[in-house]
């Protein structure tokens, strides 16, 4: 594929934006390319600014559960936008989306919109530090809940300990509120909370951590989490920003048999409109000003268009398309599988409902950050390199999961395992 305008667009972005990127991962630094500029995209398929055309299995990293320009979310967007953009004051869409998003989260009495899921996560702490007047946090190595500076920390060398910050220009004094644990690692956790039980104010967690692989947690390890925090009088804060709305049983919690306190979302929840949104029972969510004194606020918050987004958005997700997500998983699954074993190349697919990964072994696939083999990056670079070439687009990163939208259809799913197939047959690797 000729990708000459792009490179040229890539080499004009470098002059004016910051490694030609709105946003790191964009950058295709980990697979060792330039970014694709896209000119148009529909339904499943992308067209890049050199006319070529590509199956997306990024979805623009989540939140486009029913693919690219969809019809029926353009029209509503468009009606409302008629209306006017942001009004900065109260309207309908906000009631309408919050009534959708209790269905699915039954522990929420209250919503509160913003504009992000890094500030639905970043707001969702404050509330917890409000309401339980303590400071600490604990956090888990391998889950990723937006760019919050509390929450961008890495472990030291400890077991459990307090973290170091994964980014300059995080103060020392707000990575000494946060402790971080390995995920699936039960003592880790125990020893936190004998330590510092009484001064932790919330546990957060991805329940089905997305960020760095597909790291899949034990149902028992939620409760316990659960159970830790009750004990303790700490609030369990679940970040569904990717997991939330992506299964028919309701929210991931559902699933996993645990309720947490505060929940928090985004991507799907604004159909590819900017919205975030957190919520809880009422005695926590009352904290909130303007009815208490945590203070969380946002010109944007609610505006007319994302609500109506989100709306059109949660309203397609029906048993049916639930299921026909999960179809289509499943046949993903039997034929990625099926082409990785007939070349023995040490990867798995793993999925979730609609979200999968590449794993970057023949093993069970890990449920910590650190057994994740330290090869990802190299088996993942030829495989997506490959797949881009014969039209078929994965994130450019080994730690970043793919998404199945309402548009796949099973020749996407088919036509990628082929691809693969090819791919493979052409790579010279040794395990
Ligand atoms: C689990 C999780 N939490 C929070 C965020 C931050 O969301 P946003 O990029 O909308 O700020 C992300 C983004 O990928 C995420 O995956």
């Amino acid at each position: 594929m000729q990708r000459e305008k792009s490179n040229s667009l890539h080499t004009e972005a470098l002059e004016h934006l910051v490694g030609g990127v709105n946003s790191p991962v964009r950058a295709f630094k980990s697979v060792h390319g330039n970014p694709i500029y896209f000119e148009k995209a529909s339904g499943a398929v992308v067209t890049d600014v050199d006319g070529n055309q590509l199956v997306d299995f990024v979805q623009s990293w989540g939140p486009l559960v029913h693919g690219h320009s969809h019809p029926k979310i353009i029209e509503s967007v468009y009606e409302k936008m008629l209306n006017g953009t942001s009004f900065g004051a109260p309207h309908t869409g906000e009631i309408e989306l919050a009534k959708r998003v209790k269905k699915r989260f039954t522990h929420m009495d209250k919503v509160r919109f913003v504009s992000s899921g890094t500030e639905a996560v970043m707001s969702a702490v404050r509330l917890a530090r409000g309401y339980t007047g303590r400071d600490l946090l604990v956090k888990f190595e391998g889950c990723y809940h937006g760019h919050v500076d509390s929450l961008m920390v890495s472990s030291g060398s400890g077991l459990a300990t307090f973290g170091i910050a994964s980014s300059p220009g995080i103060p020392k004094d707000t990575v000494a509120t946060t402790l971080i644990a390995p995920l699936d690692d039960d003592e880790a956790v125990d020893f936190l909370f004998e330590e510092h039980g009484d001064e932790i104010a919330a546990v957060v967690i991805e329940p089905l951590p997305a960020n760095n692989g597909l790291l899949v947690q034990r149902h028992e390890y939620l409760t316990k989490l659960r159970t830790l925090c009750d004990q303790h009088g700490a609030l369990l804060i679940f970040d569904e920003v990717i997991s939330g709305f992506r299964f028919k049983e309701g929210s991931y919690g559902d699933i996993s048999g645990v309720t947490p306190d505060i929940t928090a979302l985004g991507k799907v929840i604004g159909g590819g409109l900017p919205v975030g949104a957190y919520g809880a029972r009422s005695e926590i969510m009352e904290k909130l000003s303007p009815l208490g004194p945590v203070y969380q606020a946002g010109t944007l918050s609610g505006n007319p268009l994302a609500m109506a987004a989100g709306i059109m958005t949660l309203d397609m997700l029906d048993n049916d398309a639930y299921d026909y997500l999960e179809s289509l998983g499943q046949l993903l699954e039997e034929c990625v599988e099926k082409v990785l074993q007939k070349h023995d190349y040490p990867m798995r697919l793993t999925r979730r409902g609609s979200l999968f990964w590449f794993s970057p072994s023949s093993a069970e696939p890990p449920s910590r950050a650190d057994l994740i083999p330290s090869n990802a990056g190299i088996l993942y670079s030829d495989v997506h390199r490959g797949l881009l070439e014969k039209g078929y687009m994965l994130a450019p990163s080994a730690y970043e999961i793919g998404f199945l939208a309402t548009v796949h259809q099973e020749e996407h799913v088919r036509g990628m395992a082929s691809a693969l197939d090819e791919v493979l047959s052409s790579l010279e690797w040794s395990s």
